[in-house]
């Protein structure tokens, strides 16, 4: 079933129980549950009015990734731009259902949302005065969601831009957590603001993170986020979640650790709280490295197919 909730959020549930949640403010998916288990982190404090991006979920990052940097066309935008904080349009659903009860699993649910130029508002079509047509769809499977971009110019100026999927993963623990699929990988890390390589074959967590990963298999390489606490016949621990990519080939890994989160208004609970913290993060499938640069007509499409492993 589709519902569209007081005229802001659309929700979707599978006949085997799956279920999505998602606020026009963004496209900002709140809430996926698979086998009756939330998998992503929604603050406490979340502000889901639409005066602010969202704390949690999956907001999307368009047309700048971080503060934009000085002297290019996205300068005057606010940080990871405007998509995450206007108000898209949904365009509507499509089901794929199996013919017998019995392959019930099989089915999915497509969620479609829009967001045009001639659609924003005034602050922002003046910060980034070109004409674009941006189409997120969201899949829900049985064990999986699958949430993709369109981008278009549908002007006649050419623009540039960054773009990420700021998907914040709730977790058992942030200290026993570990990435896979990142080792080698060079990165960018914003905390002691140096370059570096990622020597052990894991990612581990162990205070303030945030770095910008750029793998050199690109898009290729599938990503796993894991947790070390129990035995594992895997050596990164036990995989809660994997990350399939699509031309999105930068993966941002951010953890704001107690003391981040203590500044951070939107973000409850604080301290060591389990469901604080301790309980996020953010491995951000992207496009960010490199400008990406769209000529009159042309389109892009990137994405990611997260499956929840339990
Ligand atoms: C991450 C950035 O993607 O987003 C961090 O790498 C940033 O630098 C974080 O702090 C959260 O950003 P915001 O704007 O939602 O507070």
């Amino acid at each position: 079933t589709v519902d569209i909730v007081d005229n802001g959020r659309v929700r979707a549930t599978l006949p085997s129980g799956e279920s999505i949640e998602i606020l026009l403010h963004g496209a900002t998916v709140i809430s996926w549950k698979s086998n009756g288990v939330e998998n992503l982190w929604l603050s406490e404090k979340a502000i889901l009015d639409g005066s602010k991006p969202v704390r949690g979920g999956i907001p999307v990052v368009f047309p700048v990734f971080g503060p934009p940097p000085a002297n290019h066309a996205t300068s005057a935008l606010p940080q990871h731009g405007f998509a995450r904080s206007s108000r898209w349009e949904f365009l509507g659903s499509s089901k794929s259902e199996s013919d017998t009860p019995k392959s019930a699993g099989d089915d999915t649910v497509k969620l479609d949302f829009g967001l045009y130029s001639n659609g924003l508002d005034e602050k922002s079509k003046s910060a980034w005065p070109y004409e674009f047509g941006l189409v997120y769809s969201v899949t829900l499977s049985k064990d999986s969601l699958r949430t993709m971009i369109t981008i278009q110019n549908t002007g006649d100026k050419a623009f540039e831009f960054t773009t990420l999927l700021h998907s914040y993963f709730k977790i058992k623990d942030v200290h026993t957590a570990r990435i896979a699929g990142l080792s080698a990988s060079p990165y960018v890390d914003k905390v002691l603001k140096t370059d570096a390589t990622q020597s052990e074959p894991f990612v581990s967590i162990p205070g303030t993170t945030d770095r910008v990963y750029y793998p050199p298999g690109g898009a290729s390489t599938i990503l796993a986020i894991c947790d070390a606490s129990g035995a594992s016949s895997n050596p990164a621990g036990t995989p809660r979640f994997e990350i399939s990519r699509d031309n999105m080939p930068d993966v941002v890994v951010w953890n704001p650790w107690k003391e981040g989160a203590e500044a951070m208004g939107d973000f409850a609970p604080k301290g060591d709280d389990p469901k604080g913290y301790r309980g996020m993060l953010c491995v951000e499938a992207g496009s960010v490295k490199e400008w990406v640069k769209l000529e009159g007509g042309e389109s892009w499409e990137g994405g990611q197919v997260v499956k929840s492993l339990l």
